[in-house]
């Protein structure tokens, strides 16, 4: 059988499929893990402990190497497939391609050059590059020969980089001398070189050649890319892994400042990405998918490199930015390459939005069949942009939950399969046992109900632990409700059973003894014609406990906020109360965000308290600028 067997084509297949799963998990995972390549088959389906300290095993003994299942299955059966379109940041530039063949051989050579230079299978390696074919042709050579890789978004600083190659303890580093980023160049090697000070474990240093520039050079650690592949064979024997060998760390931000390493292996991973990539977006064998993401984030390693490979289909990486040359270019590139599956983040939609529609309809998007959205819960007016103008009022929105935690997407409609609900992510995929509990750990039976997330059972690319931190993974994720995975997040369900992700539980604020979520009292804010954005968190007060603080962006400048203000709170006090009214409402051009579009409240909740100096470290934001300016106005 191969996993096209197990596309699930129909509703009801949806519901069989779903209900199978739950009374038989160890059966169905089996059967779709089987159509992989195993080098030795694996005796036991799942073993798991979710009740003391949390373990979680799939497939174990079984043997494989997942490029294999990524590449040289493809290029036995259809070697000249495309596996990569690579579409520069310039749009004059040349977009480049990859069929598998080409894609297999590229890496195997860059796989032996990281073989002669003695790294081997379980050492770390990190990643810095910009969105190149290289980032992929990196990230697959260390799976080739089970190095663990560890991607680093290259908008990060080179504090960010230090602390994450000091936590994973990585050999080597492979970066560029730049990144293009829209008209500007990011000089990349000059903030790895800052990093490399504090990290004595990188042996070396590959740089690729992108932008040119000129760049510091040390003949004891650096060498260039070209140099490094010069020569090499284009054939590279795949190290044998068992299924629960670790294939990559990737870090995410925590509550707290330290980021987590989190740790995914290889067997389970491979399985759950192909499977859901399969049955989320629904692809065509002929089809080209774009996912706008970078592969410095779990998207772009699940829906980017690993999910589209293993199943054999087409992806398009993209160098650049939305805006540039001008805010048509995500469009352009859609009608140019005739793009038929387009997943991308809130965040982007509601910037395009702001712009002139004419940048979409000058463009002919006959080819898309399917739209995406992932990363945080997309707002109805976002929803409707994206479904009246791209989709033309008839193309599938699949709203995709998940995490850099859980590997891969978890609760999504299945594009014309499943049908959408604007602002919902829907249902969870077949095998994925969703629930909503209360803040005891209750859970909510009725089918329309309102509470935390939870899942119930494993799935296999569940995140086995972070990195050389096991307790933190045991707090964060399993002592909230000793059994569940705890996500993070808090839901409501709808009488079809379709889940409505409304934000993080942890953005709770208690207003004189009252629970108040920030995310009800920001929405009734955004009703407001005037109001684009905003974010509300909590700071100490002397009487309340606690004190809410709403930040709002507008759409224009208005001279005289007073009667906007006004106006904000008797719409909260309508709506919720008058103890969610807000202690304050401040008027900012933008909000601290995360490269991936999450506001960052924590720095919110310190300004708003005047603790200026624990900010932390604010230069990975996406928006760095923008703490001082809110700063300058909280003091006036
Ligand atoms: C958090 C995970 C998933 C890859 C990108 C972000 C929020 C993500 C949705 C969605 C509502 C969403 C959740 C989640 N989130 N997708 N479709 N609807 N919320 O990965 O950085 O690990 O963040 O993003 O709050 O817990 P991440």
């Amino acid at each position: 059988m191969s996993l096209e067997n197990y596309r699930i084509n129909s509703l009801d297949e949806y519901r069989e499929s779903q209900q199978y799963a739950i009374k038989n998990p160890e059966e169905f995972w089996k059967d779709i893990a089987n159509t992989f390549e195993w080098k030795t088959p694996f005796d036991n389906v799942l073993n798991y402990n979710w009740n003391d300290v949390p373990s979680t095993e799939w497939f174990k003994g079984g043997k494989l190497n997942i490029t294999e299942n990524c590449l040289d299955r493809h290029v036995k059966e259809n070697p000249d497939k495309l596996a990569l379109i690579w579409e520069p940041n310039e749009p004059g530039d040349k977009s480049v391609n990859y069929s598998y063949k080409e894609l297999l051989e590229a890496v195997c050579k860059f796989a032996n050059g990281l073989k002669n230079q003695g790294i081997s299978k379980g050492d770390r390696v990190c990643i810095y590059l910009p969105m190149v074919p290289e980032l992929t042709i990196a990230v697959l050579a260390c799976a080739r020969i089970g190095a663990i890789h560890t991607v680093v978004f290259a908008g990060f600083s080179s504090a960010a980089l230090a602390a994450r190659i000091q936590d994973s303890g990585s050999k080597c580093l492979i970066t560029a001398d730049g990144a293009f980023r829209g008209d500007k160049t990011v000089p990349l090697k000059d903030i790895a070189d800052d990093a490399l000070k504090s990290c004595d474990t990188i042996k070396k240093c590959i740089v690729l050649q992108r932008t040119f520039e000129s760049i510091s050079w040390s003949n004891r650690i650096d060498v260039w890319w070209h140099d490094f592949v010069d020569g090499l064979s284009t054939n590279c024997t795949p190290e044998i892994m068992d299924s629960e060998d670790v294939l990559f760390i990737l870090y995410t931000s925590g509550s707290t400042g330290k980021p987590k390493g989190m740790v995914h292996t290889c067997g389970g991973y491979m399985v759950y990405t192909a499977y859901s990539f399969m049955n989320v977006f629904q692809t065509a064998p002929e089809d080209i998918f774009w996912c706008t993401a970078d592969i410095g984030w779990i998207t772009g390693h699940s829906y980017m490199v690993y999910g589209p490979l293993a199943c054999g289909a087409t992806t398009l990486h993209f160098e650049g930015v939305p805006s540039y040359p001008k805010w048509d270019r995500f469009w352009e590139i859609c009608e140019k390459h005739k793009v038929n599956q387009f997943y991308t983040a809130p965040t982007a939609i509601r910037a395009l939005a702001k712009h002139p529609t004419t940048h979409v309809t000058n463009h002919d998007l006959s080819s898309l069949k399917t739209l995406g959205s992932v990363g945080e819960p997309i707002n109805e007016e976002a929803w409707k942009w994206y479904h009246t103008h791209v989709g033309k009022n008839k193309l599938p929105i699949v709203d995709t939950w998940w995490q850099t935690e859980t590997g891969g997407i978890l609760i999504s409609n299945l594009s014309g399969v499943t049908p959408h609900k604007p602002t919902y992510a829907t249902l969870p995929l077949p095998g994925i046992q969703a629930a909503l509990v209360n803040d005891k750990g209750v859970p909510q039976m009725e089918k329309q109900a309102e509470g935390i997330l939870t899942v119930n059972y494993p799935w296999p690319s569940i995140a086995r632990t972070i990195w050389q931190d096991h307790d933190r993974y045991q707090e964060v994720y399993f002592s909230a409700f000793p059994g569940r995975y705890f996500p993070g997040d808090g839901a409501l369900r709808d009488e079809d059973g379709n889940y409505r992700i409304t934000g993080r539980v942890d953005d709770v604020v208690i207003v004189s003894g009252h629970n108040l979520g920030t995310a009800p009292i920001e929405n009734i804010i955004n009703e407001h014609p005037e109001v684009v954005e905003s974010a509300v968190v909590g700071y100490p007060h002397d009487l309340k406990g606690n004190a809410l603080i709403a930040y709002i962006i507008l759409y224009q400048n208005t001279e005289n906020t007073e009667n906007l203000i006004k106006e904000i709170r008797q719409l909260i006090s309508d709506t919720i109360g008058p103890i969610a009214k807000p202690d304050r409402i401040v008027v900012v051009s933008g909000l601290p965000k995360t490269r991936s579009g999450k506001i960052m409240r924590r720095i919110l909740r310190k300004l708003a308290s005047y603790e200026f100096d624990q900010l932390g470290d604010v230069s990975t934001l996406l928006n760095p600028e923008i703490v001082e300016e809110i700063k300058t106005t909280l003091i006036n």
